[in-house]
């Protein structure tokens, strides 16, 4: 099977109430945890790859990787671009092959989101790929979540509608409380998932909405971190059941990037601490792997709720 683009994942997820991962990759390892994991699980993929690691990995070759990872697994994988901030970007990624890509002019005003928006999807659709674009700004650890800041920062229903039919874009990242990174909450966990409900009112039927900012952070792993000498105290991310809640309300796409970075970081941590004569990178990136796979097994067995669904 080719490369996929996300329009009948997303119908699927919709219709049946789960959501697909969105898993960031930026070298071999990662790529395979990854994808190990959903092949024993059965489950659909989105891989992303960054600006900052096509950048790291060089462009061309986490393309090349993630081939291989299709045609070892026989699973139906997205190629997306994630973050794409200009239509170049989008383009060299649409003529590279990707499957789909992100337009993220969340930081323009209005208008300039919709007609940069209106460009990319204008030139990937004539080549048959698909565009995700953001309205809203994710929150940030220091940022309130008071009515005021919420209604400045957060997704608009009202604007998500105009947007969508404007630009004519195939899936939305919206902003209600989630963050990038490790650091997501000061003090307790919030969501504001009414405002969710109120632009899945007004979009379109099933129209495949994105979560970014989903690592749940899983505090062994920063404890293991910790201890074998890492430093993230207070790191927190978005507690596993408000995912639950969010694919089961219909959101399509769950992005996962800092809990992959987090296993692996902690595993390394682990083999030079415990095993400092070991100087075999296969020794710490193997166990690394191992790790990712474990936390992307959870995630789609006992979070997306995907499962099985990779036919
Ligand atoms: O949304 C951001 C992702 O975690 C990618 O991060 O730009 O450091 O690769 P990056
Ligand atoms: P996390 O930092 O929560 O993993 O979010 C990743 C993301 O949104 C990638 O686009
Ligand atoms: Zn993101």
């Amino acid at each position: 099977m080719p490369l996929i683009g996300t329009k009948e994942m997303f119908e699927r997820a919709n219709k049946e109430g789960y959501a697909v991962g969105a898993f960031n990759v930026n070298d071999m390892e990662i790529l395979q945890g990854i994808v190990d994991a959903a092949k024993e699980e059965n489950a659909p993929l989105i891989l992303q790859v960054s600006a900052g690691a096509r950048k790291y990995a060089r462009p061309g070759y986490l393309i090349h990787l993630v081939k291989a990872a299709e045609e070892d697994s026989g699973l139906p994988i997205a190629l997306h671009l994630d973050h794409g901030e200009d239509f170049e970007i989008c383009k060299s990624c649409v003529d590279g092959g990707f499957t789909s890509v992100m337009i993220d002019a969340s930081k323009y005003p209005l208008d300039e989101n919709i007609k940069l928006t209106k460009q990319v999807v204008d030139y990937a659709h004539a080549k048959g790929v698909v565009v995700e674009a953001e309205l809203g700004k994710l929150a940030g650890i220091e940022d309130d979540v008071n009515v005021a800041a919420a209604d400045a920062k957060f997704t608009d229903p009202e604007q998500a509608a105009e947007f969508v039919k404007k630009t004519g874009v195939d899936s939305l990242a919206i902003a209600i409380g989630t963050s990038h990174g490790a650091y997501k909450f000061k003090g307790e966990a919030k969501l504001d998932f009414e405002r969710l409900q109120k632009i899945m009112d007004i979009l379109p039927e099933k129209y495949p909405l994105v979560l970014h900012g989903a690592s749940s952070v899983p505090p062994e792993l920063v404890a293991k971190c910790n201890k074998y000498g890492g430093k993230m105290p207070g790191a927190q991310g978005v507690p596993e059941d408000f995912l639950r809640k969010a694919a089961a309300m219909g959101v399509a796409k769950i992005n996962i990037d800092s809990d992959l970075r987090l296993a692996m970081t902690a595993t390394i941590r682990e083999v030079f601490a415990t095993k400092p004569e070991e100087f075999d990178p296969r020794k710490y990136l193997g166990p690394a792997r191992d790790a990712i796979k474990a936390v992307v097994k959870n995630k789609i067995k006992n979070v997306l709720g995907c499962s099985g669904k990779a036919v």
